[in-house]
């Protein structure tokens, strides 16, 4: 057979442990083609040597970005602009047919089979069938069709600010031209978008082939017990609850060992005043009784997961503990005022403030159950590392 590849991409050491427990998943399925991923100058010199150990070629590329933020900011993705880097997948011509994967894609059953479909095959994406999703693709590398797709996102933009956007306006064919241009939606199934369809999820979930963690929440985003090495699952997420523990057992089997403090802070937007996520989780011994250091690391991973938009819900963030720390902080206090003799005669009806402010949050809580949108530098909710304590910088 002709020389193929599955070709991945990531921009930071954050999604370096997207594509390194990919990596890994397509090994662990016996894939017998090559495995190619396409990193930018930002990722570190000690994540670069980690990735070359699993794959087979480490293709150093230039950012593509879209700046398109008008577009980002209707998809409510401002970051993926630089999805655009993708398209250089088109330049790997020392092969004949690559199928691109997402950074955030995990492979469940070996699909060697998809190199044998043609260029431009792809599954429908899930909140609109008639686009693809970009996230998984088969594809032919040519110079002159990277060309050909910059001059077209140069001359027509993109709709979402994205690779999809263009891509689907290139291919805009795929739709209705070709049906074997349309992959069965076990290559691509998102993981968190099944809630309106749970059903078939149940029903096919034993054939799916790739699951696509598509949308902010990420694997490598949510909490983490490092002494049990269970992932804690969001209450919306128990159906693929087994596939976000399985990324994590790929995590925990072949790449946290490999990991190094070295590895640098996301550059991302919500993670960028953090340490970094992959030097982190360096630090995390697996499988043993948590110090009081490894407490400090997963209490700064659990905060860059609340930023996220990923709380715990069930677990150490719930409605529950929060409202208990809330009743222990009223319940503290104030020193009392020394007392003057005019203080026995004043019975005027004045509500002690500690009475007062509980009133008030009980109201607030009362009017607002749903889900607080946690504000990005006050009150943190988790004290800091020792060692990563960074003064703030403003965005
Ligand atoms: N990506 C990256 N760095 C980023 C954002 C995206 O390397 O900061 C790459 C990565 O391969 C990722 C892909 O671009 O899987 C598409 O982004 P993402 O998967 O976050 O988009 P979604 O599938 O959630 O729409
Ligand atoms: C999509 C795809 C992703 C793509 C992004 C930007 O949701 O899942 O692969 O990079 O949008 O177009
Ligand atoms: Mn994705």
């Amino acid at each position: 057979m002709s020389k193929c590849a599955w070709v991945t991409l990531t921009t930071n050491d954050a999604y370096s442990l997207g594509a390194m427990v990919l990596a890994h998943s397509l090994k662990r399925v016996g894939t017998v083609h090559d495995l190619v991923v396409m990193i930018t100058p930002t990722v570190s010199e000690a994540m670069r040597s980690r990735l070359r150990e699993v794959f087979n070629l480490v293709q150093e590329v230039n950012v593509l970005d879209s700046k398109d933020a008008t577009n980002l900011a209707i998809l409510a993705r401002p970051e993926l602009g630089i999805t655009f880097t993708k398209l250089h997948a088109w330049k790997l011509v020392q092969y004949e047919k690559c199928v691109f994967l997402d950074s955030d894609t995990l492979v469940i059953q070996n699909c060697d089979e998809l190199m044998e479909r043609e260029e431009l095959s792809a599954a429908p994406e899930v909140c609109w069938p008639d686009c693809f999703n970009s996230g998984v693709f088969v594809y032919r590398p040519n110079e002159a069709t990277f060309t050909s797709i910059i001059e077209f996102a140069a001359k027509n933009g993109s709709f979402d600010g994205g690779d999809q956007g263009i891509l689907n306006s290139y291919f805009s064919q795929w739709a209705h031209t070709d049906i074997t241009k349309h992959l069965p939606y076990t290559y691509n199934t998102a993981a968190f978008a099944v809630y309106s369809y749970l059903p078939a999820f149940k029903e096919f979930k034993n054939k799916i082939k790739i699951l696509h963690f598509a949308g902010k929440v990420k694997p490598w985003l949510l909490n983490f017990n490092s002494e049990t090495k269970q992932a804690s699952i969001p209450p919306m997420f128990t159906h693929c609850g087994d596939f976000i523990q399985l990324w994590w057992n790929i995590f925990c089997d072949n790449v946290h060992q490999r990991l190094s403090d070295q590895m640098l802070p996301h550059a991302d937007y919500f993670l960028q005043e953090e340490a970094g996520l992959a030097g982190a989780l360096a630090q995390v011994r697996l499988g043993e009784p948590r110090s009081s250091e490894q407490e400090a690391y997963e209490a700064s991973m659990r905060r860059q997961c609340w930023e996220s938009g990923n709380i715990d819900y069930t677990g150490k963030d719930s409605f529950d503990n929060i409202w208990k720390k809330i009743q222990e902080t009223l319940e503290m206090k104030p020193e009392a005022p020394a007392k003057s003799a005019d203080d026995d005669n004043d019975k005027s009806s004045v509500t002690p403030p500690e009475i007062e402010i509980k009133a008030t949050a009980q109201k607030l809580i009362a009017s607002n159950v749903t889900t607080p949108k946690p504000a990005r530098s006050t009150n943190k909710p988790t004290p800091q590392p020792p060692a990563r304590q960074k003064s703030k910088k403003s965005k």
